[in-house]
């Protein structure tokens, strides 16, 4: 008798085991050795995003929350906008507000009419009536629960990156996008970048043949910077979590040349990470020694393959003294290009007369002067458009202020976003799906499909314009 109580609270446990696996909507299930991710479908009450564009803005009124090292960056850039104002400041802290106002005032601009402030300032601030759009620069756990709450309220939402921490925050986001009708952009300012955007138009020109394999990287040794981020979060962060945390940055622009959910999508995953050894030191230097065992591998390597053949590598390291890298990395069957440590191009078969260099048998890269030709002759809309301004008003060299520019250029003209809702989830999807498959021993992963089956319904990346 006891044995078969045994037996039946084993098979009642199990049960409850499965049927909790399968009550959420968001998880995974293991087969095959593979993790598989749910997609769940759409709610009747939700439209898809793609494509979307709202109702034009004259002027773009934009509520600023989280005024601390990027945040800041970020007002020192807004007066140099044509088509927007800051309305509304807000910060954990009041000081950091009125920085900002001064800031603000220093440049010639108005002052923000609304300041907000504490834990909960950000809810006053996304009820207000007079703005458009919030743009956040928090630590990465309020990023998705701030920017839910801002589309409630009836506002688009620009979120520093990488926009979710989870799963579930990727679907949150996608849901009340969708559900709201409001764009969600994450604000992946590496898109933006000179050499990514030129190589871009290339690609898209059909330059470099098809593409094959792409690589991008988030390598920046973080050192002088621990210290800086409010309440230490991102030290808390990466000492509780393995996998790659801050994927945006290397795999925004490879996804773009790869059209992710305009003709492919990311399909299966694989992470690796190595030990945490100079994280680890890290920890005790900071807190004592063992007084934390730190998660995150030193190096994590991540590698997708697409739907439509491709291969992508994406690494993270930001402990070790290594320069400084991003990587982008593009492969085709007629060029190749790569940014670091030098901006590198080889193309061959293209037939071009601008340059000598043609030869795919070469083996090495054309010259910096041949290289440079090409560039500037293929110098992608944007970037000869803004080049100069962008280069005078700054950030990171220039790509800030060209992604602040294409946020609100849209908006102003009522076009789609460069970037969707579909973007911000897909490559903030990492954060979780790398961490899972370490987990498993780095057990493939089946993405999610955030765009529902619409993946092959867009043509390419466009950049939208007025004209
Ligand atoms: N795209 C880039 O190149 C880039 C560069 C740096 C940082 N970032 C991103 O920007 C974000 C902020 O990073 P940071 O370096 O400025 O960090 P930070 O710690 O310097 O700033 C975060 C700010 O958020 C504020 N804050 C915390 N809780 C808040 C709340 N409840 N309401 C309002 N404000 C709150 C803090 O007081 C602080 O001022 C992060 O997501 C980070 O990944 C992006």
């Amino acid at each position: 008798m006891k044995k078969i109580n045994v037996f039946l609270a084993i098979v009642a446990f199990v049960a409850l085991a499965v049927s909790c696996e399968k009550a959420d909507p968001y998880g995974y299930t293991i087969k095959n050795n593979q993790i598989v991710y749910n997609t769940p479908e759409r709610p009747a009450d939700q439209q898809s995003m793609l494509g979307f564009a709202a109702e034009p803005i004259e002027n773009v009124r934009v509520g600023l929350i989280g005024l601390g090292d990027r945040g800041t960056g970020a007002v020192w850039r807004m007066p140099f906008q044509e088509f927007a104002t800051v309305v509304a400041l807000c910060d954990l802290y009041p000081d950091r507000v009125e920085r900002a106002q001064q800031v603000l005032e220093q440049l010639g601009a108005p002052r923000a009419i609304h300041e907000f402030s504490g834990e909960e300032g950000y809810k006053q601030l996304c009820e207000c009536d007079d703005i458009d759009l919030v743009y956040l620069a928090v630590p990465w756990q309020l990023h998705t629960p701030i920017a839910v709450y801002a589309m409630e309220h009836g506002k688009h939402v620009a979120i520093e990156v990488p926009a979710a921490t989870s799963i579930k925050e990727c679907w949150d986001l996608v849901n009340t996008s969708e559900r709201t009708r409001k764009h969600c952009m994450m604000l992946e300012n590496c898109c933006y970048d000179f050499f990514e955007l030129n190589c871009l138009n290339m690609i898209q020109q059909g330059l470099f043949g098809e593409i094959v394999h792409v690589e991008g990287s988030y390598c920046h040794n973080l050192d002088p910077y621990w210290d800086g981020y409010q309440g230490d979060w991102r030290m808390i962060y990466n000492r509780a979590h393995h996998g790659d945390v801050y994927p945006t940055h290397g795999i925004g622009p490879i996804c773009q040349d790869l059209n992710i959910h305009r003709g492919d999508k990311m399909d299966v995953l694989v992470a690796m990470d190595s030990d945490a050894f100079a994280g680890q030191a890290i920890a005790d230097k900071r807190y004592g020694d063992g007084a934390y065992e730190y998660a995150n591998g030193d190096h994590t390597t991540t590698t997708i393959r697409t739907r439509k053949g491709k291969t992508i590598l994406v690494e993270h390291d930001v402990v070790t003294p290594r320069p400084y890298s991003r990587m982008y990395q593009v492969v085709g069957t007629k060029g190749f290009a790569n940014k670091y440590p030098n901006e590198g191009l080889a193309l061959g078969g293209s037939n071009m007369e601008i340059v000598a260099y043609d030869d795919l048998d070469a083996e090495e890269y054309m010259s910096d002067n041949e290289r440079d030709v090409v560039m500037e002759a293929y110098k992608h809309p944007i970037i000869a458009e803004l080049e100069e301004v962008a280069r005078k008003v700054g950030g990171h060299g220039g790509m800030d202020f060209i992604m602040d520019y294409r946020l609100f250029y849209c908006l102003h003209y009522g076009l789609p976003l460069d970037q969707d809702v579909y973007d911000a989830a897909e490559w903030s999807s990492l954060v979780e799906l790398t961490e899972v498959s370490i987990k498993h021993g780095s057990m493939p992963v089946v993405m999610p499909d955030f765009t529902r089956g619409e993946w092959d319904k867009t043509d390419g990346l466009k950049f939208a314009t007025a004209e």
